[in-house]
């Protein structure tokens, strides 16, 4: 268990909140028994690990885009943001990178949607023209390819310090859940995934790949978590260099505007075998991260973020 952020000063913590569970990124709070508070860190991770640097502001930037994600799509599917209590409730400060949420019983599923082939995905395809544990692609498709249309590539929801989400097929899901509850996810989180695309092509974005997490309260209502859209758990390029790299790209070669940029470096730079000691970033790493993360704040919500 990760440490309480240092960010976060404990005495802005208000009194009453009881820390629970700190994950790679976020501290929780539980508020009272049926509340949370999820407190963004600067931290970050890359392949399940907390790395030593932190990013400036970027819990704010994650908590910030997850609001704003959640506002557009109340509508759709239902989620876990106490928006007027957290007013009332949390001081403003300390609201930039906190999140006032329903507790709710997460699924202990990823849901994943991919719209192009990158990632661990473009690793599975390669081995064997698949992704997820049993969506076959069509062949001769290229790194960075949008699919045939987006994909629901389920994973485990690893819980232990260094171990990692496995690919499962959407039957385990079926039989944990039941076929109706499986089938309402399953619709709802694909519309979110392609409204959220339509969104964001119109502000020159493309969305590549996101995560979901969903859970359900004490009425049985299912609530979306977590995060949403935020660089964190998703992909994104910009069209423009998409473009340009359909006409004579490599594998690999598109600017990323998330977490991409630190993968990359750990991966392919310091071929790191993911295995402490966690090595640091450069700090100009750090700086374009930050960058990166401010970057793509803006070009979602057309804002300033608040830090
Ligand atoms: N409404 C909610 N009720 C209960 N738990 C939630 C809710 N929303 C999010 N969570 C959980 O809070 C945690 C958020 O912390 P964080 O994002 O740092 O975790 P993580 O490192 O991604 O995952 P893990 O907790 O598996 O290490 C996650 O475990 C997530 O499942
Ligand atoms: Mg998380």
């Amino acid at each position: 268990m990760t440490k309480v952020t240092e960010v976060t000063k404990v005495s802005e913590i208000p009194k009453n909140w009881k820390h629970i569970y700190s994950g790679k990124v976020r501290d929780l709070y539980e508020v009272d028994a049926q509340t949370l508070a999820l407190v963004a860190s600067d931290r970050i991770s890359a392949f399940d690990w907390v790395l030593p640097d932190t990013i400036e502001d970027k819990g704010k930037v994650l908590t910030q885009i997850s609001k704003y994600w959640f506002d557009q799509f109340q509508a759709t599917l239902p989620n876990h943001w106490l928006r007027e209590r957290e007013a009332d409730e949390v001081p403003a400060d300390l609201a930039k990178r906190t999140m006032l949420v329903k507790k709710v019983e997460i699924f202990p599923f990823e849901f994943i949607v991919r719209g192009y082939l990158a990632g661990s995905a473009w690793k599975s395809y390669q081995k064997g023209g698949k992704i997820g544990k049993d969506i076959i692609l069509p062949y001769g498709l290229r790194w960075g390819q949008q699919l045939p249309e987006p994909q629901l590539t389920p994973t485990t929801k690893a819980r232990e310090k260094g171990t990692h989400d496995e690919d499962i097929p959407w039957k385990t899901v079926v039989e944990a859940l039941g076929v109706d509850k499986a089938q309402i996810i399953r619709a709802k989180i694909l519309k979110l995934f392609n409204e959220a695309a339509r969104r964001l092509e119109e502000r020159g974005l493309i969305l590549v790949d996101t995560k979901f997490e969903l859970g359900e309260d004490e009425t049985g209502q299912i609530l979306l978590a977590d995060e949403i859209f935020t660089p964190d758990s998703s992909r994104f390029w910009w069209r423009k260099d998409w473009e340009a790299f359909r006409k004579n790209g490599a594998v690999g070669e598109l600017p990323p505007l998330d977490k991409q940029l630190v993968r990359d470096y750990l991966e392919k730079i310091l071929k790191w075998d993911k295995k402490p000691p966690i090595p640091n970033l450069p700090s100009e790493l750090i700086n374009q991260t930050r960058a990166t993360y401010l970057e793509l704040f803006r070009a979602v919500t057309g804002k300033e973020p608040s830090i």
